[in-house]
C-alpha cells in the first residue's frame, strides 16, 4: 500500500484508452505544463541527443500552440511559423536572429513606435547600424543600402500615417543586392496581403490585433520561408520562446471568424473615413483605400482589401484643447492603445514619431473602427466634432 502522499502525486491519471480519453472536441484543449513524460528511457535518451521530434519541456509549446502556428503558416503561404508572447516581441526576436554585429538594419520610417526603441537601445549596442527609410519607399530603396545592409524592415501601411510601400520594388532591389526583407503585415492580415507571394522573406504579426479580435490576447507570430528557417529555428530554440498557451487557443479561434469580422471592418470603417472626407475640420483622411491616399494604386494592386484602422489630420487652426474636446466627447470609442477588437477606439496627439514624415507636427486622430453600427459611429463622430 502506498502512503496517500505518493498517492496524491500519482492520481488522476486514468491510463485507459476509454471513450472519455478519447474525446476529440472541435477546438484543441488548452494545456498547462512545464514538465512534459516521456514514454520510457529510449525516448529521454533520444531527447537528449537531439532525435526526438516530440515535445521535450513546457518552453517547446504544446499541440494548441503547434495548431495556431500549423494554421497560420497555412494562411500566409510559408515554410513554418512560431508563435511569440507578443507581437514587438516577435519582431524584435526576428531582429536578433537574422542580424549580426557590424550588420546594417534598414528599418520603414512608419514603423511600430517601440521597434525604433529597441533598434537605438539594444541593436545599435550591440554594433548593429540602424537607419530608417521613407514610409513610401519603392525601388529608390537602392539609394538607402549600404555593403553591409542585411536585413529591410517593412510595415505597409504604417499604423498611424498608413503610407504603402510598393514590396514588390524593394523586394526586386533587396534580392539583388542578397538582402533578407521582412514585413510586419498585421494592418493586411494572411487575408488581405500575401507577403510571400510577393517574394518576401519573413512575415511578422502583432496577434494581438485582428487575429484575436477581441482586445483580451496578446500573441505574435512569425512565418519564415524554407530557406529562412534554419536559422530561425535555431534563433527560436537558443531563445527557447514559447507562447503562452491560452493566447494560442484564443487566436486559433479567432482565426476562424477573421473573414466575417473584417469584411464587416472594412466597409464600416471606409464608410466612415469617406464622411470625414467631407468634414470641414478635416484636412486629409489617411486611408489606403481612399482613391486619394497617395499609394491608393499600388494598395489596389497588391491587397484584396483593407482593415478598419485609420487617422485624419485635423486643420491647423486647431490646438491641442480642441483636439482633446474632440476625443473627450466621443461616447462609443474608447480612449485606448491597439486595435482590432470589436470595440471602436480613439487615440489622437501631435505626430512627433519621425521628423521625416510630411505629418510631423500635425495634429492627428487615429480611428480603431470596431463592429457597431456605422451609423451609430458616424453620429458619434459628428458630434464629437462639432466640439471642436
Ligand atoms: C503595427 C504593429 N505592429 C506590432 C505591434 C506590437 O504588437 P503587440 O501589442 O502584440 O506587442 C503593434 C501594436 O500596437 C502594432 O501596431
Amino acid at each position: 500500500m502506498t502512503d496517500k502522499s505518493t498517492q496524491i502525486i500519482n492520481s488522476g491519471y486514468s491510463g485507459d484508452s476509454s471513450k472519455l480519453e478519447r474525446y476529440h472536441s472541435i477546438n484543441p484543449p488548452i494545456y498547462h505544463a512545464s514538465t512534459v513524460l516521456f514514454e520510457n528511457y529510449a525516448e529521454l535518451k533520444a531527447s537528449g541527443q537531439g532525435q526526438y521530434d516530440g515535445f521535450t519541456y513546457g518552453t517547446d509549446g504544446s499541440p494548441t500552440q503547434r495548431a495556431f502556428e500549423k494554421a497560420m503558416t497555412e494562411l500566409e503561404g510559408g515554410y513554418f511559423s512560431r508563435a511569440f508572447p507578443s507581437g514587438l516581441l516577435a519582431i524584435t526576436s526576428t531582429l536578433q536572429g537574422f542580424l549580426e554585429c557590424g550588420d546594417h538594419l534598414l528599418i520603414c520610417n512608419s514603423v511600430y513606435g517601440p521597434v525604433r526603441r529597441f533598434a537605438r537601445n539594444l541593436l545599435e549596442k550591440f554594433g548593429v547600424k540602424v537607419s530608417y527609410f521613407p514610409a513610401n519607399v519603392g525601388a529608390d530603396i537602392e539609394d538607402y543600402i549600404t555593403p553591409e545592409t542585411r536585413l529591410i524592415l517593412l510595415e505597409s501601411p504604417g499604423s498611424n500615417t498608413f503610407e504603402i510601400q510598393d514590396v514588390p520594388a524593394v523586394v526586386k532591389v533587396a534580392k539583388q543586392h542578397g538582402i533578407l526583407t521582412a514585413i510586419d503585415n498585421t494592418w493586411a492580415t494572411p487575408l488581405f496581403f500575401r507577403p510571400f507571394e510577393h517574394g518576401v522573406d519573413i512575415s511578422i504579426h502583432s496577434v494581438t490585433k485582428y487575429i484575436s479580435g477581441h482586445s483580451d490576447v496578446l500573441l505574435g507570430s512569425v512565418t519564415v520561408t524554407e530557406a529562412c528557417y534554419e536559422r530561425f529555428h535555431r534563433l527560436c530554440r537558443a531563445l527557447e520562446i514559447f507562447a503562452p498557451q491560452e493566447a494560442c487557443y484564443l487566436a486559433l479561434r479567432g482565426l476562424k471568424t477573421l473573414k466575417v469580422r473584417l469584411q464587416q471592418h472594412e466597409s464600416s470603417a471606409l464608410e466612415l473615413a469617406m464622411w470625414l472626407q467631407t468634414q470641414a475640420a478635416v484636412e486629409e483622411v489617411l486611408h489606403p483605400a481612399l482613391p486619394s491616399h497617395p499609394e491608393h494604386a499600388i494598395w489596389q494592386r497588391d491587397f484584396h482589401g483593407a482593415s478598419g484602422i485609420f487617422s485624419f489630420v485635423l486643420k491647423p487652426q486647431y490646438d491641442e484643447a480642441a483636439v482633446a474636446r474632440l476625443v473627450d466627447g466621443l461616447q462609443l470609442f474608447g480612449i485606448g492603445y491597439s486595435w482590432g477588437g470589436f470595440k471602436s477606439l480613439v487615440t489622437a496627439g501631435k505626430f512627433a514619431q519621425s521628423d521625416i514624415s510630411r505629418y510631423h507636427g500635425r495634429w492627428m486622430v487615429r480611428l480603431n473602427v470596431g463592429l457597431e453600427e456605422v451609423t451609430d459611429l458616424k453620429e458619434d463622430v459628428q458630434q464629437a466634432l462639432a466640439k471642436l
